[in-house]
């Protein structure tokens, strides 16, 4: 175990491991005490530059900021539950007019949950029930959620499902991965190209009738599977694909969405709309929140269909609220910033990426950026034992990092981190990869 986990840290572990069901914590020990900005503390009171936004949580920085804050103190005062599934109740209105505002003109209704994976269970119900059809299509490598419905769309590692199964009603097809590609073919349009006529030959073809799958779910850019970014004409390849048979794309941006790439859906980024977004984790500037945004077009739904309980909570809607209201008043700030620092981590990764053998690739778009270890360039053998000693060197260091796919690190700062932070940061990072270079030898 690492050295820092000294004193009042270890015995919180020792204590967890007694009480807790495990969850997914294989990587460094860091118990979470305090939050502010750019920085976390552990409970022995070491400060750690934050490049892991809490798993995509803290976008406008650790513990969001003063005014997400004095919104959810407020709103606790008044009232935290409102029944909002039952009764009326008048701030997730204006939150959810605040949020389609966000969204291509006149797009449509919103329903709230408390997190990713009921957000997308919610968007597999709907699918359904608009388009009357069973089957679904996601892709590999994709991650959606965790509960029965969300896991059949799931398919990064056979240890998310061993036991859980079966799930039936989903095929899952290939995502365009530019440096792996699944298919066999470099050049990104073709990858791109094979994946859609892998879905028209193989899937369509042999498996399931076009006119009997509801929705084709993806993440714009993959995350837990390896922060994998498509080709940029995969998702128009996909739309014209969809409309052709009428089957609706549904646009996961649970990790994506939310300024992370600049741009508040990602899926602009691809120049396309979906039928159906989810949204989770950033939406609720920390609070628990799942919303699923579904096209005018689609129409509602038959009374007592879907509902919750904790939908529309109040606490968390003030928070998602003063958050959004927050990114309002400074999207064109937050657009620039996103692209100055991505473009700044970007550049010091390409250079990491020509000094050493370690780094096999570098991609993203904004502030989502991965970075993928290799044992050689040439194999692209995945450098795993690698990679956990680059996140717990760096953790050594002061710094917070998450591992996804099979051999990456995120690069997933909260996007108002300081140019000062995001520099030292890099150092550490830098630094760790120089060591774990030197052991491939
Ligand atoms: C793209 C994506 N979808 C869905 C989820 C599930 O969200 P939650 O953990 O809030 O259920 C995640 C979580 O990491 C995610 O990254």
């Amino acid at each position: 175990m690492c050295a820092k986990v000294e004193g009042k840290a270890r015995k919180v572990i020792e204590r967890d491991s007694k009480v807790m069901i495990n969850t997914t914590r294989e990587h460094y020990p860091f118990v979470a005490e305090k939050g502010d900005g750019d920085f976390a503390y552990d409970i022995s009171g070491e400060k750690l530059i934050d490049f892991s936004s809490f798993i995509g949580v803290y976008t406008l920085g650790v513990n969001s900021n003063e005014s997400i804050r004095k919104a959810i103190h407020s709103q606790v005062d008044r009232l935290m539950h409102s029944a909002f599934t039952d009764f009326y109740s008048e701030p997730p209105v204006t939150f959810t007019e605040k949020l389609l505002a966000m969204f291509p003109k006149g797009f449509g209704r919103a329903f709230f949950s408390n997190s990713g994976t009921e957000a997308n269970e919610a968007a597999i119900k709907l699918s359904r029930l608009y388009t009357k059809r069973p089957y679904l299509i996601s892709f590999y490598n994709a991650f959606h959620g965790r509960t029965m419905g969300s896991l059949g769309l799931t398919a990064s590692k056979p240890i998310q499902k061993e036991h859980f199964g079966p799930f039936s009603g989903v095929v899952q097809a290939h995502f365009p991965s530019p440096y792996r590609c699944e298919l066999n073919h470099d050049h990104n349009h073709d990858c791109a190209t094979a994946c859609i006529d892998y879905i028209k030959r193989n899937i369509f073809g042999k498996i399931v009738p076009a006119k009997e799958v509801a929705a084709i779910f993806f993440e714009p850019i993959q995350g837990e599977g390896g922060y994998i970014v498509p080709p940029k004409d995969f998702f128009r390849q996909l739309r014209e694909l969809a409309d052709e048979h009428q089957i609706l794309l549904v646009s996961d941006e649970i990790q994506a969405g939310y300024m992370r790439t600049g741009k508040f859906l990602a899926l602009d980024n691809f120049g396309v709309q979906a039928d159906i977004y989810t949204m989770a984790k950033a939406l609720g500037g920390g609070l628990p929140i799942g919303a699923t945004i579904t096209r005018h077009s689609l129409g509602n739904i038959p009374n007592g269909a879907h509902a919750n309980t904790f939908g529309g909570n109040l606490v968390s809607i003030a928070a998602a609220n003063a958050s959004l209201d927050y990114v309002i008043k400074n999207k064109k700030g937050l657009e620039a910033q996103v692209a100055a620092k991505g473009k700044y981590v970007m550049k010091r990764l390409s250079e990491l990426k020509e000094d050493y053998e370690i780094v096999g690739d570098v991609r993203g778009i904004g502030l989502m950026i991965g970075a993928e270890l290799v044992k050689s360039k040439r194999t692209k053998e995945y450098a795993i034992k690698e990679r956990a000693k680059v996140l717990d060197e760096c953790f050594t260091n002061g710094l917070l990092l998450l591992p996804c796919g099979t051999s990456t690190i995120r690069i997933i700062p909260p996007i108002t981190i300081s140019k000062a932070s995001l520099e030292k940061g890099m150092d550490i990072f830098e630094g760790a990869i120089r060591s774990a270079n030197k052991d491939l030898r």
